[in-house]
């Protein structure tokens, strides 16, 4: 049995003023350890749907629980932002110190990380994404896929037990997404860490355990890879693509092509047509 880590109840946020909800109706549970992706076409409530896990944003109906405590409880507020950290996609606005380390420093001052473990978790953190020479840089004179670096470096300092990604390798080069993705993936195989990734490139999502797809503000789909992506026409009207290997095996089935099961990476579909042949 997995544990569940975040459970969203019956979820709905309306910002103030707006007619139509920014989430509307959410269930579903994250499971501790689990990679998990969510899709959907812009204005789709992602991003909404991400500030709603750490607190950001409260609920307007239903409830969010993290580790077994609501969002909406003041007074243990600091434990969920403690367990759920958050990198978004414009890194711009997610500086307030000085320097790079102090950047870091501060996240981890907010929870109450003692000053005596901030020097090696900033190492660490640094190391990890690949900036320690950077470490007494100024955040403003970054590049924005290094600043994104230290964004993400500032998170992991914390070592939550949920890091949600919201768009936040957006800024970098394929190459730095790529580095990312694998400090990310290597975090949650080696140290469990549960990870929510929202992204526009699907094909950073084929490794996911799961994914959720979200429209209109509604979740609209979940399941693995292989099972989302089979779904290409519903996707498609969905304002959504799919990754290059199931778009190719979508249209070789078409051709009468036989696939006993979707293959999402371009060799899989290759050893496919050698042993269909
Ligand atoms: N700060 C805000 N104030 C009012 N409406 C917002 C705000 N942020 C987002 N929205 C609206 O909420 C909906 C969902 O947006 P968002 O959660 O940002 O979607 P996504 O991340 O999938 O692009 C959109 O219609 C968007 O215009
Ligand atoms: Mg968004």
């Amino acid at each position: 049995m997995t544990e569940t880590i975040i459970r969203l109840n019956h979820v709905s946020f309306a910002y103030e003023g707006a007619e139509e909800k920014a989430v509307k109706g959410v269930s579903c549970e994250v499971r501790k350890g689990e990679f998990l992706s969510i899709i959907g076409h812009n204005g789709s409530g992602k991003s909404t749907l991400a500030k709603l896990l750490n607190g950001l944003l409260l609920p307007t109906e239903g409830s969010v629980e993290v580790a077994g405590v609501v969002t909406s409880d003041e007074e243990q507020i600091w434990q969920v932002r403690q367990t759920v950290g958050m990198v978004f996609q414009n890194p711009d606005n997610q500086f307030v110190a000085p320097t790079v380390e102090d950047d870091i420093a501060f996240g981890m001052e907010n929870i109450g990380i003692p000053p005596s473990e901030m020097e090696a978790r900033i190492i660490d953190a640094l190391q990890k994404v690949n900036m320690s020479e950077f470490r007494t840089a100024e955040p403003n004179r970054l590049s924005g896929g290094q600043k994104q670096r230290v964004a993400i470096a500032g998170a992991l300092a914390v070592r939550p037990a949920v890091l949600v990604l919201d768009e936040a390798t957006a800024m970098l080069d394929p190459r730095g997404r790529k580095e990312v993705l694998e400090v990310v993936r290597r975090m949650n195989l080696e140290q469990g860490m549960t990870v929510i990734q929202i992204t526009h490139y699907l094909e950073e999502t084929l490794e996911s355990d799961r994914i959720l797809v979200m429209d209109g503000g509604a979740l609209v789909g979940e399941g693995t890879p292989e099972t989302i992506y089979q779904k290409v026409d519903w996707l498609r009207k969905l304002g959504l693509d799919v990754p290059f290997a199931c778009d190719l095996q979508y249209r070789l089935r078409k051709k009468g092509f036989r696939f006993p099961v979707l293959n999402i990476t371009g060799e899989g579909v290759l050893d496919s047509l050698w042993i269909s042949d």
